[in-house]
């Protein structure tokens, strides 16, 4: 009989011959996540650390070749035919969201700034029917919208929280229209309540970790607050106690939104606080705003990163520059995620095939 030793409980479970996993740790009342129980939705990865299990049929989406070469399975594709060790990780570093494809109609469609728009979109119609749409604070999707039978599709942060999505199948995105922006000229007119989209995600991998314990700075840059709202209010929901302190910076008064949500969170949760600094000093500013670049803000009012974790988003030059410098301050690298809005790369930037 196989026999599976689980980490890091280090309890051993016999099997029956050519059992699958998942049944055999559900039979043993073993702790672990599932969801489809037909390798589509990912949930039930864990690590197999020595000996060979037979995969059967999953959705690559649920498990990408990556994953799978080192070292991760999906307990419910795992049939056992010979001793195994695995572990069973609750770990805040793996993904367990599939990317799905999402049907979803414009609920609404509100400027935040004479050129910022906060896109509300409900989910019609999803793809692993059935499952609810999961995506971890911080990650990101894709909006596909086709004009004259062209796609277009760009990246955008979800500022909505994961609970918006899964129980009330509302996602909500902040985009700046440009004139010259393939997706977000579109605003206002294609994209316009009442218009059906196609959104693809979640991706990336700058989301919050939910396990960690210590303070927990969200640093964002002009629509890099999208992701950061998104971060700190799911932190402050799942009820972290650590101080949680947005850092929100913008050119000047006329690109600054979210201060009324950053102000309902201030006086909401004890442990929130934010600073907002602009680049530009002019009559009129909001009264708690600091004239000074974010980075050199964040770096004077946080003395200490050692124990925390940082969150940031925003323009490439600001991430990196922000990156750098607290690599440079001591904080681990695995301690940073950090997500820089970089522009699609066009035709002409594109290598030739
Ligand atoms: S439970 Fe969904 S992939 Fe295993």
């Amino acid at each position: 009989m196989p026999r599976v030793h689980i980490l890091p409980a280090e309890t051993d479970l016999l099997a029956d011959p050519d059992e699958n996993l998942l049944k055999l740790l559900r039979r043993h009342q073993v702790p672990i996540r599932y969801s489809c129980k037909s390798g589509e939705c990912g949930s039930c990865k864990c690590v197999l650390e020595s000996g060979q299990v037979k995969l059967k049929k999953y959705d690559p989406k649920a498990l990408p070749d990556a994953q799978r070469d080192s070292g991760i399975i999906l307990a419910c594709r795992a049939i056992l035919s010979e001793d195994i060790t695995i572990r069973l990780t609750d770990s805040d570093d793996l993904i367990a969201h599939p990317e799905r494809k999402l049907l979803c109609r414009v609920v609404a469609l509100e400027p935040l700034t004479q050129d910022i728009f906060a896109l509300r979109l409900h989910i019609e119609f999803a793809d692993m029917e059935g499952i609810p749409f999961t995506f971890s604070a911080g990650q990101y999707a894709q909006i596909v919208v086709e004009v004259d039978g062209q796609e277009i599709a760009r990246d955008f942060s979800m500022a909505s929280t994961p609970v918006d999505a899964e129980y009330d199948d509302l996602l909500e995105f902040h985009i700046r229209r440009t004139p010259t922006g393939a997706l977000s000229s579109l605003l206002g007119s294609v994209i316009r309540p009442g218009a059906q989209l196609l959104v693809r995600g979640p991706m990336g991998t700058s989301y919050f970790r939910p396990r960690h314990q210590g303070p927990l700075y969200a640093v964002g840059g002009g629509t890099g607050l999208a992701p950061m709202l998104s971060v700190a209010q799911t932190a402050l929901d799942n009820g972290k106690l650590e101080p949680v302190v947005l850092f929100a910076g913008f050119r000047n008064q006329a690109d600054v939104y979210g201060l009324e949500q950053m102000e309902q969170m201030r006086r909401s949760y004890r442990n929130f606080s934010y600073h907002l600094a602009l680049d530009e000093a002019q009559p009129g500013d909001p009264p708690q705003a600091v004239h000074r670049p974010l980075a050199a803000h964040l770096l004077e009012q946080v003395a200490e990163f050692a124990g925390s974790k940082v969150y940031l988003a925003g323009p490439p030059g600001m991430v990196e520059a922000i990156s750098a410098s607290l690599l440079e301050r001591g904080l681990p690298e695995n301690d940073l995620h950090a997500d820089a809005f970089y522009p699609p790369v066009t035709a002409e930037l594109a290598p030739a095939a």
